[in-house]
Order: C-alpha cells, then structure tokens, then sequence
C-alpha cells in the first residue's frame, strides 16, 4: 500500500511515498481502508522533532534516535471497514468508522489496522468522512482535560487558542457543560469565533492578556501564553491553570500547588476508549463540530504538514485520500 514516510527529522520536504506492507489484521482487528486523516500539532511535532530542551535526550529514545520509528505518520482517520478478524462482532466490512491511533499514529496510509475493542467507533449518519477524521485529536484532549479540571456547570474558563484544534474542541464541550467561555483569538479569527455564540470573545491583540480585569475558575493554555505565575492574577481561588500546550517543565511545577487553593494541570492526556464514543455521541447531536481549516488531497501531504505549522491554520488540517 501507499503510505507516507518520515525517515528522517525534518521539514515537510522529509516526508516520501513510499510502498509499505499492507498491515494484515489479527484476529481480534479490523483493516480500515482511510478515506481521510488530519495533520495536526503532534504529527508536526514528532516530524520536526520539535522537543524542548532538557527532553531531546528522552523524547529521541522514546520517538526513535535520528528518525520517527514509527515513521508514518497520523493520530486519527475515519474511513471504510475493509476486513474484519474472525473475533470480530462489532464492525461489518463496509461500516464508516472513525477511529483515533493516536501516539502509535499510521493513519497516513492506505490502510490501518486496528483493535476492535480500541479507539474506532461507527461513524454517526449525519457526519462526513473529513468531520469524523477532525474528531479525535482535539476533542478527546479537550474530554480529559475537562476532566482534569472537574468543571462544573456554571463555571468560568478562559480559553487560550480558541481557534486552535484543541482550544476549539475545549469551548465546546465546556460550553456544553454549562460552562460560561471566554474564548482569546487573534484579530483576523474574532469574527468567526463572534459566530459561535461563546459568553466573550477575546482579541489578544488588542487586549493583552495581562489587562483583563476579569477572573476565571479555570484557564486552559493552549498556547503556552501564560506561566502558572502570571495566571494566577486572572485566576479565583480554587482556580485551575490548564497548561495544555506544557511540557515536562510545567509536569514538575504542577506537583506544586499554587496560592489560594489554585492548582495547575499539566502533561500527556490520556487516550481513552471510552471517549471515542462518547465523542460520536456529542458530534452526533451536534454539540461538538470540528472546525476544519483546510482539505488537501494525500499526495500533498507535505503541504498538510506545512499548513498545520504555518501559524495561519483555523482549526484542523484534513487530508483527503480517496
Ligand atoms: N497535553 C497534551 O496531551 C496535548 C495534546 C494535544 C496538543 N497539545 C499541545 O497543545 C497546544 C495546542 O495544540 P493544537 O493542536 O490545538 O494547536 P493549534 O491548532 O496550532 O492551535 C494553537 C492556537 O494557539 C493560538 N496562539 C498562538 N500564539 C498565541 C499567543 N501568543 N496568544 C494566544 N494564542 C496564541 C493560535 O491562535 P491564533 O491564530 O488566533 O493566534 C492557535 O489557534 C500545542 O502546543 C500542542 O503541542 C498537548
């Protein structure tokens, strides 16, 4: 089968197609033939080796040393049941499904072979193929941090990169919680995020940060804009600072607790089989609705990849492969 490959770390440009083995599903598997998949911040991160300082060391062994092991890329799709294991009840070939690989990745491929019982779930009637492959990444990272959080109807949340496929992903599900959102964006992204009916739109152009007179229960960061420090000035007490976009750093200060009853939350989030589901169920009675940037077809994947890095994207990048 087609897929694309990252041997080495780098820009777009090290990405190839190439033929690879077609992955053959065990008995408890399904095969789904890919009909579209996303390119978002952790393919660009992984590719680009892009690891903070003080982790290169560890993120090389865990990642692979001077390349990707897994060197196809790709954390979610949605696509057609191809063939299922003799195990197999819960998918028919033909099903549309979705289904969220994340950190094991593959998704930029022909073909991905899947547990059954894992992170793939029916996709809802109403959705298309480029909607169910923006689902995963975003959405159940936003699911556990409001988990995290313990947000509770009623409350506060300040949400930094709003656009962005998580912070986009996090206004909605905290809305559909009960959640009063204050969602921050650049000038250019204020007027689409005005459509969305969220309690404030913040330009964080015009507005610095720093000049809100306001407090929040809880501020996700999903645009490392702010350290637990400085958001302790917009937090209540009891506030939680969401540090979405941290890293090991943030992990060790988080086992700190802060003034006043304030805590931060930081590090990986779980990739839950429960989720995929669930987020099915919201998406299907549209309380979640990815936002898409951009479609690019799978031979232009690099230009998904520099789409996704540009800076400029709203939302998710979808690749489009058949
Ligand atoms: N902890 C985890 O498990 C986990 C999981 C997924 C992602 N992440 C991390 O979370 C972060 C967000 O991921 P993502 O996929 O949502 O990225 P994304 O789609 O690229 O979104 C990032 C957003 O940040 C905004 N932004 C950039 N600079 C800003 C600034 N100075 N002030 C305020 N907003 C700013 C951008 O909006 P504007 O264009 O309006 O500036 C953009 O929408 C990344 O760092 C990613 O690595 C962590």
């Amino acid at each position: 089968m087609k897929a694309y490959v990252a041997r080495r770390y780098g820009g777009p440009n090290v990405l190839s197609l190439e033929d690879v083995a077609k992955p053959e599903p065990a008995s408890h598997e399904v095969l789904v033939r890919i009909v579209a998949s996303s390119v978002n911040s952790g393919d660009v991160r992984v590719r680009g080796f892009d690891i903070p300082k003080g982790m290169r060391t560890m993120a090389r062994l865990a990642l692979g040393w001077s390349g990707p092991r897994q060197p196809i890329m790709g954390t979610e799709f949605s696509g057609v049941v191809e063939a299922v294991g003799a195990e197999v009840s819960r998918f028919q070939v033909g099903d549309r499904v979705f289904g969220f690989p994340g950190g094991k990745m593959g998704a930029h491929a022909e073909f991905i072979a899947m547990p059954a019982n894992g992170r793939i779930a029916k996709l809802p009637a109403g959705l298309s193929f480029e909607q169910g492959a923006a689902l995963c990444f975003g959405g159940s990272t936003a699911l556990h941090f409001l988990r995290q959080a313990k947000l509770r109807p009623g409350e506060s949340i300040l949400i930094i990169g709003a656009t962005g496929t998580v912070g986009h992903a996090l206004a909605q599900l905290a809305q559909h919680r009960g959640a009063r959102v204050s969602a921050v964006t650049s000038t250019g992204n204020v007027e689409l995020l005005s459509e969305r009916k969220f309690d404030r739109v913040i330009d964080y152009k015009t507005t610095p940060l720093a000049s809100l007179n306001l407090g929040f229960d809880i501020i996700a960061d999903c645009a490392d804009a702010l350290d637990f420090k400085s958001a302790q000035r917009l937090l209540k007490p009891k506030g939680r600072y969401l540090s979405v976009a941290g890293t090991l750093k943030e992990m060790l200060a988080a086992l700190v607790p802060g003034p006043h009853g304030t805590k931060m939350i930081a590090g990986p989030a779980a990739e839950r089989v429960e989720d995929i589901s669930l987020l099915a169920e919201l998406a299907e009675k549209g309380h979640f609705a990815p936002l898409i940037d951009t479609i690019i077809p799978f031979p232009q994947l690099p230009d998904a990849h520099a789409r996704a890095q540009s800076k400029q994207k709203r939302g998710t990048v979808v690749v489009l492969h058949q």
